[in-house]
Parts: structure tokens; sequence; C-alpha cells
């Protein structure tokens, strides 16, 4: 969590560092700050609150300088203060430093420097890596001194260094948590994503653990903790940055919503070929371990971790394979029993979730193979893992996931046609019905994002409602969670998802007349019935029934107060459809009650802490 960016150029950078924090403001927004130096003297200004908030009292753009870091805060140690908010310094304010992350040793580094004679003005642990270079600064090079600071720092860290008397350099450091440097025209820059530096440059290197940046403004300079120079690619992005902007729209997560069809048409473009799916050479997976594995092991948090419920049961249904899906968090701290003839899959949007991360190097300690299926290129997970999909939703901004979610569905889907036709599950013309399914997965998005007008109205409805339930079955039951998780974070209505048939074991006691009950019901062979029996019962107790069905349903609108339609499409396939109305739900409500759904209370987008 946290953002940082940092830029050394010929000429004044404070635009260019307030417009990467305001692309960065997704990772953290409880306080915000940028130091600048300016002949041989380091000015820092900061302050608690949204970026708009803190910029109308401490006008950042007013402040010149050629070289300068910025930074965004998630708290994590000390409260959210203006002390503790970042960048911070040393004793006599000549070093300056901006950290994502948290330093594991901070309060044996903090007695060890307070015995030195050190003097803390904060409660965060980002505060000793300042002081412990002025430790080691004495007669060494900024390089060494910054060096041996690492030597000596545990945990989690991507960092950004200013020295106010080698007012040329820039200093960064990265491990396990996320740091790109740009390449520009007589200018490079730090960041912790490329969308923040995109409209300055697409010319990226990602650092990896234990790497060190020295930037000049002409020459980007990378080191491995020993002081041995690396080799590095430099990477072209080919997202521009239009793609992080809002293009009219009144918040990201609204344009990332409706960018959904563009996502998936992107996400399967060149991946269905005739009657096969085929994958880049960044899958990696060759088919004869695809024909042998014998069980999926998914892990994930959160919406990703939805995601690999609904991947499990397509698995499952159509290629036959054993598939468990694991919380990351869980997992890692567990002795799960994997074999070589397990395929571990991460399911991450930003490649830099730390519980995902550290669950997936927990299992490669089985010696298993792994697959990542992620939405940002060059991300800390998918170096890891031995293949990787890369879903291509673009930039999600919107600290809510939803492009990425959708993405995530149809990447696993391809995969399961994949599996399906490797291990003959499926016969031809089910593979031909499951492509022709998918292809239209577009166009039918678009006609879902046309409900908008009928989901504002149920908004409008209750949003001053305190609870609501979410009901699903099947492929849709990971639908419900995800609505019910969507409505949550960025409205703070308690929401709760469950298997529908589990209503009648407990959460029925909650049905009265205030209570929305949103099904998710699109027909199939399997459980459409049950769910007319379910959404009865709801009936019967007074709840406030909303309900997605399937085009041309004619029972469920005769029992719902509210009915969405869906396009007809398979039933594993619903899910992708389905999940829209929800999410447009859950944004309309949201906006309703004046938050903020791009940057929701204690949220982060990326979660780089455990
Ligand atoms: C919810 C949301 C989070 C993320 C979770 C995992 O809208 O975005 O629940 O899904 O933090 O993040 P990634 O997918 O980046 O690993």
């Amino acid at each position: 969590m946290c953002g940082i960016v940092g830029v050394v150029s010929d000429n004044n950078v404070s635009e260019k560092l307030f417009n990467g924090l305001a692309n960065l403001e997704y990772r953290g927004y409880d306080s915000v700050g940028m130091s600048f130096i300016k002949n041989g003297r380091l000015t820092i200004r900061k302050g608690v609150g949204k970026l708009q908030e803190v910029h109308k009292k401490v006008d950042f753009l007013k402040l010149k300088g050629s070289i300068g870091l910025g930074h965004c805060r998630w708290s994590t140690h000390g409260g959210v203060t203006q002390n503790n908010a970042h960048p911070h310094v040393d004793c006599k304010k000549r070093i300056s430093v901006v950290h994502n992350g948290i330093i594991e040793n901070y309060s044996e580094l903090k007695r060890f420097l307070i015995k030195k004679g050190h003097k803390f003005y904060s409660q965060t642990d980002t505060e000793v890596i300042a002081h412990l270079i002025e430790e080691n600064l004495e007669g060494s090079k900024i390089e060494d001194a910054v060096r041996s600071a690492l030597k000596k720092i545990e945990g989690s860290y991507a960092l950004g260094i200013l020295f106010a008397d080698n007012p040329g350099k820039l200093i960064a450091a990265r491990n396990e948590s996320p740091l790109v440097v740009g390449i520009g025209n007589n200018e490079n820059f730090i960041a912790s994503d490329v969308p923040s530096i995109l409209r300055h440059t697409n010319k990226i290197i990602y650092l990896e653990d234990m790497e060190m940046a020295v930037l000049t403004k002409n020459e980007a300079k990378i080191f491995d903790f020993d002081g041995k120079e690396k080799s590095k690619q430099v990477d072209t992005i080919k997202w521009n940055a239009e793609a992080a902007q809002k293009s009219g729209f009144k918040h990201f997560m609204l344009k990332e919503i409706y960018e959904q069809p563009r996502a998936i048409a992107d996400t399967l473009n060149g991946r269905l070929e005739n009657n096969h799916v085929v994958f880049e050479k960044e899958f990696g997976l060759s088919n004869s371990f695809l024909k042998s594995i014998k069980r999926i092991v998914i892990l994930a948090c959160g919406t990703s971790w939805h995601a690999g419920l609904t991947g499990e049961f397509m698995l499952e249904e159509l290629a036959k394979i054993p598939a468990d899906v694991e919380y990351a968090s869980e997992f890692r701290y567990r002795h799960a029993l994997l074999d070589k003839q397990t395929l571990v899959i991460a399911i991450t949007q930003s490649g830099e979730t730390a519980d995902t991360l550290a669950a997936l190097k927990e299992a490669k300690k089985y010696g298993v193979k792994t697959l990542s299926i992620c939405n940002v290129m060059g991300s800390s997970i998918t170096r890891i893992s031995d293949g990787v999909i890369y879903t291509r939703a673009g930039p999600e901004i919107g600290v809510a996931s939803t492009k990425a979610f959708t993405t995530q569905l149809a990447v696993l889907y391809l995969f399961t046609i994949l599996l399906a036709k490797l291990r003959d599950t499926l016969n031809e013309m089910q593979i031909r019905d499951m492509m022709e399914g998918i292809r239209k997965i577009p166009l039918q998005l678009q006609s879902v994002l046309d409900e908008d007008k009928e989901i504002l109205k149920c908004a409008e409805l209750y949003y001053n409602k305190q609870n609501s339930l979410y009901l699903g079955r099947g492929v849709n039951f990971p639908i419900a969670l995800e609505g019910a998780l969507k409505l949550k974070e960025v409205s703070y209505i308690h929401a709760e998802g469950y298997p529908a048939a589990e209503m009648k074991h407990g959460p029925i006691a909650l049905i009265d007349r205030q209570m929305p009950v949103v099904f998710i019901a699109p027909h199939d062979f399997y459980t459409y019935k049950k769910v007319l029996g379910n959404i009865e019962e709801v009936k019967a107790r007074g709840g406030i029934i909303i309900a997605i069905a399937t085009e041309g349903d004619k029972e469920i609108p005769k029992k719902a107060k509210h009915t969405i339609f869906i396009p007809k499409t398979l039933y594993t396939l619903s899910s992708i459809l389905s999940v829209v109305p929800l999410q447009l739900l859950a944004y309309h409500i949201a906006d309703k009650l004046g938050h903020n759904p791009d940057l929701p209370k204690n949220l982060a987008k990326s979660v780089t802490v455990e």
C-alpha cells in the first residue's frame, strides 16, 4: 500500500509529481507529501487527507526543484498524523525518504539509533531508514550509505531517497514491494506503478527484489545490494496515458465498468483460433504437463478469490479436474499437501498482493508448476510463475475491482476450454459452442450496460438501507459473494453473499420489509427452479427482491420487485454477465450516498503488506 513517485529532471518536477500522485492515490489516501531539492535546500510539504485537500493547504505546485519525491500513504505503523506522513527525514534534515512496505525489525533498529543519539519525530517504521542512512553516511558515498542501511533492514520496501548534498541523484531500492524505473528524455522516474508516469515515458525497467537504482537526469543504473551493476531489459509499454484517465466519466469505477466489453474483447483477441484456444509464449506450460495434472489449486484474495471460485466450477464441470480455491493468506500458513501433478494458479489483478505472492512462494517449495493469471505485465507474481496468462483489462485504477474480475473469468474460461480439449472431456461440438458463447460476450455485455437506468432506479430506492443479502447458486454463488463485496467496499452498507439454498439455514431470520435481497438467477437446467422457490420464501417474508434474470424469463418478474435482464448465454458464462449489474448497483449506491467509490475508506488498491 502507499504510492511513491520520484523524478530527476532538468526542469521543474512539481507538476509531474502531483500528476503521478493523482494516479497513485488508489494505493493510499490518508495523507500525502512531497519533497524537493533546490539550491542545496530540502523542502518538504505534507499533510493529512487526500491529495486535493492537502494541496489546498500547502499548494504543492508552488514548490520548485528539478528533483523530488512524492508519496501517498495508507498507514501501517503510526496513526494518520502530519508527523507520520511521508517524506521522512534524518536528524539534520539532509536526507528525505519515501517508503511503501513494512520494516519488520524497525523497533530494534530504532532502539539502536536512539542509543546513537538520533532523534525521532514520528511513529513510523520508515523514519528509521532515513536515520540509518545518516548513521552510515559519515565518510561514505551516498550509494554505499544506502547499501549498508539496506543490508540491516528486514521487511518489504520500495524506497525513494534524496540527499540535499547530492542534488542530482535519486536513489531507489526494492524488496517485495513494487517499483519501476521510467526512462525519459533528460529525466528519469521511479514509481509504484507504470500508469502514474506513463504520460512522460513508456520505457520501463522493472526492479527486482534486492535491487537498487541510481538515477540522474541522464542515466539510470541498476545495482545489486553488493554494488555490482546489472544489465536490465527496458520494456516498452503499450498502454497509453489516456487509459489511466477518467475520459469523461465521473469516477474510474464507472469508467472501468463501462470498459468491460472492450476489456473482454482484448482478452480474447488472438486467443480463439478455429476450434482452439491459443495462449502466448508466456503461458509456458506444455500440453503433456497439462494432460498429466491431477489437481488444480487456486490461490487468490478478495475479488480475485471470487474469480477463483468461479474457475473451480468451470474446471470441475467442464475439464473434469478437481480444483480447490484457497485464500492466499490462509494457504501460506498451513501445511498444504501438494505434489508434482498439481498445478497451482495464482489469480491477481496487480500481481503484487503480498499474501498471494507469499502463498505462491510457499507452493513453489513443493516443486509444483505454477501459473499466474494477472493484469499487470512484469509484476512480481508473474516473474516467479512458470507461466502467465495476462488479462488485458488495461490499467485498473478504481480501488474496487471490476473489469479485472470479468477478464479473469474470461481467462479461466479459455483455460478450461484448453484443458477440456487436451483431456478430451468435451466433444468438438461442445467446444465450438463454448467458443461461440464467449465470442458473443463483449456485445452481450454492452446490452447489460444498457440496463443501467433500471439499476440506477434500484439504487435511488434503496441506497439508505442498512443491510442486504445476495443469493446465487452454482457458478453464480461466487457472483453473490462478489456483489456483496462490491456493495460493502464502496457504499459501507453491510451485505452478505450466500448460496441461495443456504438461506433457510440461518440468514432467512434476517429477512423483513427493510431487507433488499438480490437474487442472481439466470436460467439454467440445474438450479433455476430451486432458486424460484428461494425467491418465494423471501417474498413470503416481505423482503425486497431484486433479481438478475435471463432475457425472456416470464416467472421471475412476477415474483421480484425489480428484474434486471441479462442476455441468454451458456450457464458457465452467465457469471460474466450477471456480475455487471451488481457492480453498477454498488457504484450508484455509493455515489448516491456521496462516497467516492474510487477511494473507499480504509482500502487500498494493491495490498502489498500482509
Ligand atoms: C475488491 C478488490 C480486492 C482485490 C484483492 C486482491 O474490489 O479489489 O478484494 O481483489 O485485494 O488483489 P489482486 O487481485 O491485485 O491480487
